[in-house]
Parts: C-alpha cells; sequence; structure tokens
C-alpha cells in the first residue's frame, strides 16, 4: 500500500523527453517524486530544461503548485546517461511511437537499473503485449498512457499486457491515485485502449459526414463543441444516458446505428491533408487554414483553456459528480 508521505522517497525516471516526457516530468514532480529525466537523443538535452521550466510556470499560474518552482527544479536530474535511473522504482518511456526504438530504450534502462525498476510505455498504438516482448522482463512492463499536457489533465490509462504481473500494475494503479489522476485500469490490452476506441469511432462518423457533404467541417466541430462539450467532463457518457432516460436511448440506438459509417478505409480527406504535408497547426496548413498567428493565438488558448477545465473538473468532482 502506498502512503501519501513515501512519494518523496519514490524515485522515478522518464526516458525522452520531448513534448510528453518533458510534461510527464512535470507532473511526477508536482505530485512529490524525485524525478530522473534520460534524453535519448542529444537534441533533448538542448530544449527539456527550459520546456519542463516553461510548463512548471503554467502549473504555478494554474494554481498546481505549492512550493516555489527552484523547490521542483531541485528534485529533478536530466542527462544523456541512463546510469542516473539506478535507483528508480518505475521508468516511463515516452519515445518515438516506433517499436524497436522503444526496445532499445527497455534493455538501457534494465541494465542501468539492474532489472529492479518497473518499465511503462507512453504508447498510443502499439499494444503492450507486442512491446512487453522487447522488454528483459516482461512480467513487469505495462502501459501508463497519459493525455497532454500531463499535469494539467486528469485522464490516465494504465494496461496490463498478457505477460504484465498483477503485483507492479496493482502497484503503479495505487501510486496514480496520488497524481492527481482518474486512472482506468485495463486488465487487459486492447487495441486504441479505451480512449481511442471511443474518440477514433467518432472520427470515423466525422469523416464520413464531410465526404459525403452532409456536414461542413465546421458543423462537425460545432456540434462536438457545443453538444457533447457542455456536459462531457462533468458526466462522461454512461452517465448521461442514465440521466436522460434509457428508454430513449434504446430508440435512438435502434435508428441511428445502421446509418453509421463503419469504413475500415483512411478517410480520403486524411490522406490528402497528408499527402500534401498539411501539419495542422504545426505549419498552418490544416483541415482549416490559419495565419501563423492564428495558429499561435490557438495554442494560447488551449493553454488557457486547459487551466480552465482542470479546475472546473475538480469543482464538479468535489460536488459529488464523480
Ligand atoms: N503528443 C501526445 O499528445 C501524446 C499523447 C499520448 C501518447 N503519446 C505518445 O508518447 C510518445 C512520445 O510522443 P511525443 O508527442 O512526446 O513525441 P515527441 O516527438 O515530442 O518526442 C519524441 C521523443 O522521442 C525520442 N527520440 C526521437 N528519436 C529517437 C531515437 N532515434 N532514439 C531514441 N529516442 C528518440 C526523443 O526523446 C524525442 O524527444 C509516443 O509513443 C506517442 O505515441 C503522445
Amino acid at each position: 500500500m502506498v502512503k501519501p508521505n513515501e512519494l518523496a522517497e519514490i524515485e522515478l525516471g522518464v526516458v525522452g523527453l520531448g513534448l510528453m516526457g518533458s510534461s510527464i516530468v512535470v507532473a511526477l514532480l508536482i505530485a512529490g517524486h524525485p524525478v530522473r529525466g534520460v534524453a535519448p537523443i542529444s537534441s533533448d538535452m538542448v530544449d527539456a530544461e527550459l520546456r519542463i521550466i516553461k510548463q512548471l510556470k503554467h502549473a504555478e499560474e494554474s494554481g498546481l503548485l505549492n512550493q516555489p518552482i527552484a523547490h521542483y527544479v531541485s528534485r529533478l536530474m536530466l542527462s544523456e546517461d541512463f546510469g542516473i535511473l539506478r535507483d528508480c522504482k518505475l521508468v516511463q518511456e515516452c519515445v518515438v511511437e516506433r517499436a524497436e526504438i522503444k526496445g532499445l530504450m527497455y534493455r538501457k534502462i534494465a541494465e542501468a537499473s539492474e532489472g529492479k525498476a518497473i518499465i511503462s510505455s507512453n504508447t498510443s498504438a502499439i499494444p503492450i503485449s507486442v512491446l512487453q516482448e522487447r522488454a528483459p522482463d516482461p512480467a513487469r512492463f505495462l502501459g501508463i498512457h497519459w493525455a497532454e499536457p500531463a499535469y494539467l489533465t486528469r485522464f490516465l490509462e494504465i494496461t496490463k499486457g498478457a505477460k504484465t504481473a498483477e503485483e507492479p500494475a496493482q502497484w503503479v494503479f495505487e501510486l496514480a491515485h496520488f497524481w492527481d489522476k482518474e486512472p482506468t485500469f485495463l486488465q487487459k490490452d486492447i487495441r486504441g485502449f479505451v480512449t481511442n476506441r471511443l474518440m477514433y469511432a467518432v472520427y470515423r462518423e466525422a469523416f464520413h459526414l464531410i465526404e459525403t457533404k452532409e456536414a461542413t467541417v465546421e458543423d462537425v466541430d460545432k456540434s462536438f463543441r457545443y453538444d457533447a462539450g457542455s456536459w462531457i467532463t462533468a458526466m462522461g457518457l454512461m452517465k448521461r444516458m442514465d440521466l436522460l432516460g434509457l428508454a430513449d436511448f434504446r430508440v435512438a440506438l435502434n435508428r441511428l446505428f445502421p446509418a453509421l459509417s463503419n469504413s475500415a478505409e483512411v478517410p480520403e480527406l486524411m490522406r490528402q491533408m497528408v499527402e500534401r504535408e498539411a501539419r495542422g497547426i504545426q505549419n498552418a496548413r490544416g483541415l482549416y487554414t490559419y495565419t501563423k498567428q492564428e495558429a499561435e493565438e490557438w495554442e494560447k488558448a488551449f493553454a488557457a483553456f486547459n487551466k480552465e477545465i482542470y479546475k472546473l473538473a475538480a469543482e464538479h468532482l468535489s460536488a459529488g459528480t464523480k
């Protein structure tokens, strides 16, 4: 059983200090852990520290810190040397979505910690049972899937692979409750975990409506923002049905399921966008068009929104709608 006063003693590692790796570092520092961050490629060392400090400032502005930023920085060690992971109880891998590169990381982590560290992956799409075959000790390997920004979202999916032992997975699940998350615990490794399966079902239907010209990109976004967006953080999907009445839903499911797309193809629109090297907000060319300034404004607006929704969810959870 993990106790809150033990967190300061539980050293954790993160390998890969890109977008998500650095925000996971921040989440773990805020939770009270000493954190060791390993840069598997030299360019990480150029940007990681500044990015982490910027994220700590964002966390501070969002009211998440109860110590000065310098306190958290003093509990962080960054290096290209895997040797700093020696005493870590858990090491989170967060490198590019390529199984052979992830596998190389697992061997280096296991060697540095002499096999003692539990290893987890933040993979979005590679099955945990596949990745764990590349880990020296598959029983002590599992998925911990975060959402960006890791320090400002309550989402966390913990997934056992076919060979993950119960005891390390339970320990991680208990520990994750001290990270201010609402973790889910998947006993079985299902493709896309829960969140991606739900969201990709919605993406498929959205593309279907756009490609058949039944709705525009703007229509799809407006519907999702102002319908689902007005209740989804408060109650999720299943409680929503309880609140609205199940009989009506039975009628709607019966009518609508046969009308929905069940295509297994990548939508043509998405294929074209990628072929034209549209990278969305990153190069101001996407499903919408943006000026460079608009793209930057969107990034800022989203950071502010994250802060607000995090607080709002906390207020409603404490009001008993959990
Ligand atoms: N970005 C998200 O919102 C998000 C959400 C959930 C899960 N993930 C998953 O997290 C992981 C990392 O994603 P990210 O968004 O932080 O990516 P990123 O591109 O920002 O960072 C990738 C990191 O991978 C490492 N890397 C790159 N090339 C490497 C090499 N040849 N050898 C070793 N390491 C190398 C580096 O540390 C680099 O910073 C991926 O598995 C991704 O699927 C991302």
